[in-house]
């Protein structure tokens, strides 16, 4: 027997001022996805842009329902329509901002389980890491591969 650590990277930025310009952009453009979100229920408004490898940005909103698991995340809204729309075109970066009450979360609302395996598949198809920027009004975290959101991710060829 042996024990193992696991280390996963990213980055954390206190402000966008610090970011690449076009990261910048995307996290302009979560927030204002923000509006997009329909969240009579939890009060939780979340937005997602998704950048493409063709510099097109695909925008996503968390959809809820009254019968709870119809809903949908906002970062799952944008893959899926990115998916539908541009089937061949690889996923560069997904920005996520989610605001509680309407307001900004201080540390970055992570994404769930699914929408993790969600983002593994996209990157698995398309055979290009995947980066995912989590927004929060104190801190912003940068993750360089879906990876370092889901280790040991099903199917991993690098574990
Ligand atoms: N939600 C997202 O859209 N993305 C996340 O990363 C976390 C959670 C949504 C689901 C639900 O509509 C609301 O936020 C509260 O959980």
């Amino acid at each position: 027997m042996s024990e193992v650590k696991f280390t996963i990277n990213y980055e954390e930025f206190a402000s966008p001022s610090e970011m690449l310009p076009e990261d910048q952009e995307l996290v302009k453009t979560a927030l204002e996805a923000q509006k997009g979100s329909y969240s009579p229920y939890s009060d939780f408004q979340v937005g997602a842009a998704l950048r493409l490898a063709n510099g097109i940005v695909v925008k996503g909103a968390n959809q809820e329902n009254i019968a709870y698991p119809s809903g949908l995340c906002a970062e799952r809204s944008a893959m899926f329509w990115a998916g539908a729309n541009y089937p061949d075109v690889a996923f560069d970066t997904l920005a996520i901002a989610g605001s509680d009450h309407g307001v900004l979360c201080e540390s970055p609302a992570s994404p769930c389980g699914a929408c993790r395996q969600v983002m593994a598949e996209y990157q698995k198809k398309h055979k290009r890491p995947l980066k995912i920027i989590l927004v929060g009004s104190k801190r912003i975290r940068k993750f360089h591969c879906v990876d370092d959101l889901l280790p040991f991710i099903f199917d991993s060829l690098t574990i």
